[in-house]
């Protein structure tokens, strides 16, 4: 594929959203972009002609599909993962007075659901190897007050979930995972966010498979689920009664309105027919990355993702540790220079204006600062042509020749 035949395949937002990287000469190389044709547009115009509130037939065969596709016994499609992971909190019960212990190194939707039910998030160092919570710190944050352990599953590799789990069961802590990147990925052959008590996935714009905004909450338990039905609906039991359970519905207990709409169902069911198609597309362009690019990684202390044993990723993003701060700052502007998007990954929560204000500064988190201040991602999605790849190969080559 020509470089333009690509950029001519990009959707106009995604061109218009380049332009900040044009550069003379150039097509923009964009971070991600969702891969949108017919199917989803089809999908889209049959959903406008039924019903457009959520839990609907487009969502409930969406939430078959994902069960089926987890392994799971029982899936909500929710408004995004940050609301599926409130969701999850607030049917696990877990609430004020308590603390919730994750990553500093994530995105803010983690933290921000712990603090929504009234909970404390105590932040935990993350393992060099899966960026994701290292068992041996989250024990020197256990407190009498911890009631739940919320693993991050970065760019869809599953942390130490033995160690976790070890944990979670000697403490009868909860545990929810946020699996907002983990969609097709697996530990031990088990699918990402069906490992503990529930998992929470993100169909946001930038994921593998997407509506734009939308999540999904992943329960293990029968009883949990069904309190998370009656919360996701306003405090009723209209989904007991869309499932024939009772003649009418009425209010139950607290709730909110996490469902997602059936318009936004119907473009996940597009989505949903072509995971293989997209895995594939990813797998590719990762594949690629390792290859041309491991040789001179090594000559320069640069590390790549490691391939991890019994872990299967869904190549939802690729990353570079580069040596320092100033290097990788550098490549930063660099691929800017050349058309190429690149992005760093995050500003720690604690080191960020709202965590140092609440006070969630004061715990070392060395490797979580290291690896926040050295990791670079490169473009990553399923519309990424030939030439582009090799042209961000190229461009990364010139960031430490
Ligand atoms: C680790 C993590 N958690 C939570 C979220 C929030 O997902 P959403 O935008 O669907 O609320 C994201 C989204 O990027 C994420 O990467």
């Amino acid at each position: 594929m020509t470089t333009r035949g690509a950029d001519a395949t990009i959707p106009r937002f995604h061109r218009r959203r380049g332009r900040a990287f044009r550069t003379e000469g150039m097509q923009p190389i964009v971070l991600s972009a969702p891969w949108f044709d017919e199917a989803e547009t089809d999908r889209v115009r049959r959903a406008l002609s039924g019903r457009l509130a959520g839990n609907g037939p487009f969502g409930q065969r969406v939430e078959e599909r994902l069960q089926q596709l987890l392994g799971a016994p029982r899936v909500l499609l929710t408004t995004s993962c940050t609301h599926a992971l409130e969701l999850a909190l607030l049917a696990l019960g877990v609430g004020p007075g308590q603390e919730v212990v994750c990553p500093s190194f994530t995105f803010v939707s983690t933290a921000n659901a712990v603090l929504r039910v009234g909970a404390r998030p105590v932040f935990a160092d993350i393992a060099e190897d899966t960026l994701g919570l290292d068992p041996r710190d989250v024990e020197r944050r256990l407190t009498p007050r911890t009631a739940a352990i919320v693993p991050v599953h970065y760019a869809g590799v599953a942390p130490d979930m033995d160690g976790l789990g070890e944990i979670a069961r000697g403490r009868r802590l909860r545990m929810v995972e946020d699996a907002a990147q983990g969609l097709a990925a697996t530990w031990r052959g088990r699918a990402l966010g069906t490992l503990g008590d529930a998992g929470a996935l993100s169909f946001h714009e930038t994921k593998n498979v997407t509506c734009g905004e939308g999540g999904a909450l992943v329960l293990m338990d029968p009883e949990v689920a069904l309190r998370a039905e009656v919360i996701r609906e306003k405090g009723t039991n209209r989904s007991a009664f869309l499932r024939g359970a009772v003649d009418k519905y009425t209010w139950v207990a607290e709730g909110s309105s996490y469902v997602l709409s059936d318009v936004l169902a119907a473009l996940l069911d597009a989505q949903l027919d072509k995971l293989a198609e997209i895995q594939a597309r990813r797998a590719r362009i990762a594949a690629r990355y390792r290859e041309e690019l491991a040789p001179w990684a090594e000559r320069r202390d640069v590390h790549l993702p490691p391939r991890l044993a019994d872990r299967e990723d869904n190549a939802h993003l690729f990353y570079l540790l580069y040596p320092g701060e100033r290097q990788r700052d550098h490549a930063l502007a660099l691929l800017k220079s050349c058309g190429v998007q690149a992005a760093f990954h995050y500003v720690p929560l604690h080191s960020a204006p709202h965590g140092r204000a609440l006070g969630l500064d004061r715990v070392p988190l060395p490797v979580t600062e290291r690896v926040a201040a050295t990791l670079l991602r490169l473009p990553l999605h399923p519309l990424l042509g030939e030439a582009e790849v090799g042209r961000v190969v190229d461009a990364v080559r010139r960031t430490l020749p």
